[in-house]
C-alpha cells in the first residue's frame, strides 16, 4: 500500500499537465506548508527569522524538466537576481539549483554556460551554488556538468543519493568536492537503486561516516532523527569538527528539530523552495512520507 502511494505520487510529480497548469492555480492542496513563497522577495523575512535563530539557509527557485530554452534563460536570469538580493541583503545563504531548468535536456553547452554565470556572479559574492541531484536518467549529465564547472570554480557541489548502488564508487572522484547527502527522492530501477528502506538507511549510514572521516565538507540532508542520532555519537566519539559539516532538513519539515539542532550547537542548514512551479517538488513530498498529507488535508477542505 505505502508503496502504490510513493508511486502515485511520483507519478504526479512527472505529469507535464498538472506541473504546466499548477503554475497558473497559485499554492493549492496545502503546498504553503512546505514551500515557502512565490518569489524571492516574499521569502525575505523567513531567511532573516531563521538567520536570527542562527540557521542558515539554501534557496531553490523551483523548476525542472525545462524544454525551452527561452524558458532556460529567464530560470538564469531569476537565479542572478537571487544572488544579487542575498548579497544586498546580506542574508546567510546559499543556492541549490537544479540543471534541468537551466537547460540539461535541452542543450549542454547551453547549460554549462549557464552555470557559468551563475558562478562567475556567485563567486564575486562569495556565496556556494548547489547541485541537486535529479533522477537517474540525469545523474551522468549532472556530474559531466559538474566536473567541467570544477576545473574552473571551487564555489560548486551537488548532492549524492544513498539509493543508488554506484554512490559509493563515485564518492571516491567526489572525495575533495563539498557535496549533500541523501536518501534520493525519485522512483529508480532495482537494477540501479535499492528499494527498501533498511537498505537505503544503511547505505546513508555508510556513506555519511566516511564523508564524515574525509577532507571535504558534508551536507547531511535528513529528517530521520535516527540516523541523526547514529551520527551524532559516531561524530562525538571520532572528534570530527563541526567545521566540516552541517545538518540539513527541508522547509516545513520537523521544524522544532531543526531549532533544536542549531541551538545543540551544529551548523543548520534549511533548504527554503519557492515560486509557482511547485507541483513536482510538493508531489515528491506526499510521496516521501503520506502522513504529510495529514497535515494538507485541512487546506484542501478549508480553503
Ligand atoms: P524518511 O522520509 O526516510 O523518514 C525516516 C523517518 O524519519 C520516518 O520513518 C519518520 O520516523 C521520521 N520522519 C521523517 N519526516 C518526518 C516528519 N516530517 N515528521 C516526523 N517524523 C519524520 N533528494 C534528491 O533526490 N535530490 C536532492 O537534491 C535532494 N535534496 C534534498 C535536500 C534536503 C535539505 C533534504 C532534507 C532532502 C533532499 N532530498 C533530495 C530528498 C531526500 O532524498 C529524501 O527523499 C527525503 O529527505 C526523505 O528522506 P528522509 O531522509 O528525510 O527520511
Amino acid at each position: 500500500m505505502a508503496n502504490l502511494t510513493k508511486d502515485l505520487f511520483i507519478g504526479l510529480s512527472n505529469n507535464k499537465f498538472l506541473n504546466e497548469n499548477a503554475k497558473r492555480w497559485g499554492f493549492r492542496l496545502g503546498a504553503n506548508k512546505f514551500v515557502a513563497g512565490t518569489n524571492i522577495d516574499s521569502v525575505i523575512e523567513t531567511i532573516r527569522e531563521l538567520n536570527g535563530n542562527g540557521i542558515r539557509c539554501t534557496l531553490d527557485n523551483l523548476g525542472e524538466f525545462v524544454a525551452d530554452k527561452a524558458e532556460s534563460t529567464q530560470a538564469k536570469e531569476e537565479v542572478l537576481r537571487i544572488l544579487d538580493v542575498i548579497h544586498s541583503e546580506n542574508l546567510d545563504c546559499h543556492l541549490s539549483v537544479k540543471l534541468t531548468q537551466l537547460g540539461l535536456d535541452i542543450d549542454h553547452a547551453f547549460c554549462v554556460a549557464n552555470m557559468r554565470e551563475i558562478l562567475r556572479k556567485a563567486k564575486g559574492y562569495d556565496l556556494f551554488v548547489n547541485i541537486d541531484m535529479e533522477d537517474y536518467s540525469h545523474y551522468p549529465q549532472t556530474l559531466d556538468v559538474l566536473y567541467t564547472l570544477l576545473g574552473e570554480y571551487d564555489n560548486v557541489g551537488t548532492v549524492v543519493q544513498s539509493y543508488l548502488f554506484r554512490t559509493e564508487e563515485d564518492l571516491e572522484d567526489l572525495k575533495k568536492v563539498r557535496l549533500r547527502l541523501v536518501k534520493g527522492a525519485y522512483k529508480e530501477s532495482e537494477d540501479v537503486a535499492w528499494q527498501k528502506k533498511e537498505e537505503i538507511d544503511r547505505s546513508f549510514i555508510l556513506l555519511a561516516k566516511k564523508r564524515l572521516l574525509g577532507e571535504a565538507f558534508t551536507s547531511i540532508a535528513t529528517h530521520d532523527h535516527n540516523i541523526i542520532n547514529e551520527l551524532k555519537r559516531f561524530i562525538e566519539e571520532n572528534k570530527i569538527s563541526r567545521d566540516m559539516f552541517e545538518f540539513q532538513m527541508l522547509y516545513g519539515f520537523r521544524t522544532e528539530m531543526q531549532f533544536d539542532l542549531a541551538k545543540e550547537g551544529f551548523n543548520f542548514c534549511t533548504y527554503i523552495p519557492f515560486g509557482n512551479d511547485w507541483f513536482g517538488y510538493f508531489m515528491r513530498r506526499l510521496a516521501e512520507r503520506p502522513q504529510n498529507l495529514n497535515l494538507v488535508m485541512k487546506d484542501v477542505f478549508y480553503t
